[in-house]
């Protein structure tokens, strides 16, 4: 039986909105929300002691992504935005379904695959979508689930990017050492299906290989960088649910938090804000 969320914090009746990821890559993200909905408070989370997360199994994704959870819940946050692709895939679902009616059902987590999915079809007029991302999330078939049920005619391809992640995270992502990752990845994916004319950019760290990506593509094909459809999707659900709108605080503020060291936190997270930020170190397991 789930342990429920404390009195405490289940009587805290207002606070921010949690944004998640293993590590830095949902800072893309977090920009883009910012950018959209300056006025909430927002408290990111990242998972650096336990990242990547994009090759780890179904268990250990969904027992992280859980303690995250439970953790922005403690913090007082209703709404928590998964902006991990590979969360999303593997542990969003059982969460919303099997988790929150126990820990609290008035809270909410989201998720970054459907509002990305949800783009798709405007953009794509071969009907033919390639999904790049981290193994975890392209061997779930979260994107080819999500793009079946809205748009049934459409094909979608995926291709697993190993490398992708450490090339950013080591900020060689903009280094010549990066074409070749980058190539060979474009290459196998448009050898399963030459007709893509929409590519997914399927993990919140690829976003900084875009110029590369743009590079290497063989042919003008579209890239969906999805933090602006994710932030698009979160102003829209706050507007149709004005009781969870009533819910987030607005004070435009913003608290980082790693499980590593706040130090490197600082330093690397400026890689993908452009900006030096200060975070606190926490752990996720719960004190009692
Ligand atoms: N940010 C994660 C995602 O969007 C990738 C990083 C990781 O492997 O932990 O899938």
């Amino acid at each position: 039986m789930e342990e429920q969320i404390d009195q405490r914090s289940r009587n805290v009746n207002r606070g921010p909105v949690g944004v998640f990821d293993s590590g830095y890559g949902g800072l893309t993200v977090l920009s883009e929300i910012r950018a959209l909905l300056p006025e909430y408070d927002y408290i990111y989370l990242g998972d650096n002691a336990r990242a990547p997360y994009g090759n780890r199994s179904c268990e250990r994704v969904y027992q992280f992504t859980l303690e995250a959870v439970k953790w922005f819940f403690r913090q007082g946050c209703h709404l928590v935005i998964l902006a991990c692709n590979t969360a999303s895939a593997k542990a969003l679902r059982t969460i919303q379904q099997i988790n929150l009616p126990e820990l609290d059902p008035h809270r909410r987590v989201l998720g970054v695959i459907r509002p990305t999915a949800e783009s798709v079809a405007a953009l794509s007029e071969s009907g033919h979508t390639g999904i790049l991302g981290t193994e975890g999330t392209v061997l779930s078939g979260s994107y080819e689930m999500e793009i079946g049920k809205l748009y049934p005619h459409v094909t979608v391809t995926g291709e697993a990017c190993p490398m992708w992640v450490p090339l950013v995270e080591n900020r060689e992502y903009d280094k010549p050492g990066a074409d070749y990752f980058v190539k060979q990845h474009l290459e196998r994916l448009f050898e399963k299906d030459p007709l893509i004319d929409t590519l997914i950019l399927g993990c919140t760290h690829y976003p900084l290989l875009t110029d590369k990506i743009i590079r290497f593509l063989p042919k003008e094909a579209k890239v969906i960088s999805q933090g602006k459809y994710v932030a698009r999707s979160l102003m829209d659900y706050l507007q149709r649910r004005p009781e969870m709108e009533r819910k987030c605080t607005k004070k435009g503020s913003i608290s980082y938090f790693t499980t590593d060291s706040p130090e490197k936190f600082g330093q690397q997270a400026s890689i993908f804000l452009k900006e030096r930020v200060d975070a606190s170190q926490t752990d996720l397991e719960q004190k009692l």
